[in-house]
């Protein structure tokens, strides 16, 4: 080990033992799809780790978008075949070779993938894990137990969820500090916002742990129109200060970054730019509050 990282990571056990919580550990949650999860997570990893703070981001969906949306899926196949991903973190069954290794924690993580920021990449595998570990004692917890060496070198964990609340949701939240929601300003999301929290906060109840809601991010934010404003407006007044003031419009520019496996900032568009760090601030303005 260096004696910069060695440095760091007595200096982070000294503010353990003094009680301080670190890592910030922030999930991406929404019973909904398409609704910016996954774009959210991606660039606000690459916010903290522009910042200059050493950060992780968890693929925790099935769907893997969040890593091709930092990795090419000739990188992604070589590396999960030979280290794991984060399925098998969880002792998800491995459908490839039929059994089910261990893995270790730390090669699972891909470095560098932007500025400070690594990687542990989903699998579509994780598709059948309420039927692999359904039964497994103290399941909640199989990533919390698993990376607990591994996030104390990370100053942030980002992990980007499923649209649902099933046990990639929650194990995430159970190693979580905090939680964003984004939410697309239509009729039928906003229904399921407070729903949605009041799971949340059942499920931290339950799990034991104490989350914070680092904010209600209105995404995807098409063209103004006279019911989208009333909505937007409608879901201000009934979250008051859970909602972010940063709003991210709808931009074709978001889909392409993740298409070239670059952060939005990297994109050279300015107000898509200014967006997601508006939201990064706020956002870290609100994990850091004691
Ligand atoms: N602000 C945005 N503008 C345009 N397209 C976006 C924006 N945010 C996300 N997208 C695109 O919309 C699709 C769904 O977004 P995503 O972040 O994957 O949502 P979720 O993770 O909630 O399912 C993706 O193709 C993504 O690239
Ligand atoms: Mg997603």
């Amino acid at each position: 080990m260096g004696t910069r990282k060695a440095r760091r990571l007595a200096k982070r056990d000294l503010l353990i033992a003094e009680g301080g919580n670190v890592t910030k550990v922030i999930s991406c949650v929404n019973l909904k799809g398409g609704v910016g999860k996954t774009a959210l997570a991606v660039n606000f990893a690459a916010y903290c780790g522009g910042q200059g703070k050493r950060t992780l981001l968890v693929d925790l969906d099935p769907q893997t978008n969040a890593t091709f949306s930092c990795i090419k899926p000739e990188l992604w196949e070589s590396h999960s075949n030979k280290h794991g991903s984060v399925a098998d973190i969880l002792g998800v069954r491995n459908h490839v070779r039929s059994d089910t290794e261990e893995v270790d924690p730390q090669k699972v993580v891909i470095r560098n993938v932007f500025e400070n920021v690594d990687l542990i990449p989903s699998h579509l595998d994780l598709f059948t894990i309420d039927l692999d570990i359904g039964g497994a004692v103290a399941r909640e917890g199989l990533l919390s137990r698993a990376l607990e060496d591994v996030i104390k070198e990370y100053d942030v964990v980002v992990c980007d969820c499923p649209p649902n609340l099933t046990l990639p949701t929650q194990n995430a939240l159970a190693m979580s500090t905090h939680f964003v929601v984004p939410v697309s300003p239509d009729f039928l999301s906003s229904l399921g916002i407070a729903l949605l929290l009041r799971r949340i906060s059942k499920l931290g109840r339950d799990l034991r742990v104490e989350l914070k809601n680092a904010g209600i991010l209105l995404s995807r934010v098409g063209r103004r129109s006279y019911f989208r404003e009333q909505t937007t407006q409608s879901i201000r007044e009934a979250f008051g200060d859970d909602v972010l003031e940063t709003e991210i419009t709808e931009r074709s520019v978001v889909a392409e970054a993740a298409a070239r496996n670059v952060p939005i900032f990297s994109m050279g568009n300015a107000q898509a730019t200014a967006e997601f760090q508006s939201a990064g601030r706020e956002i870290m303005e609100r994990v850091m509050k004691p």
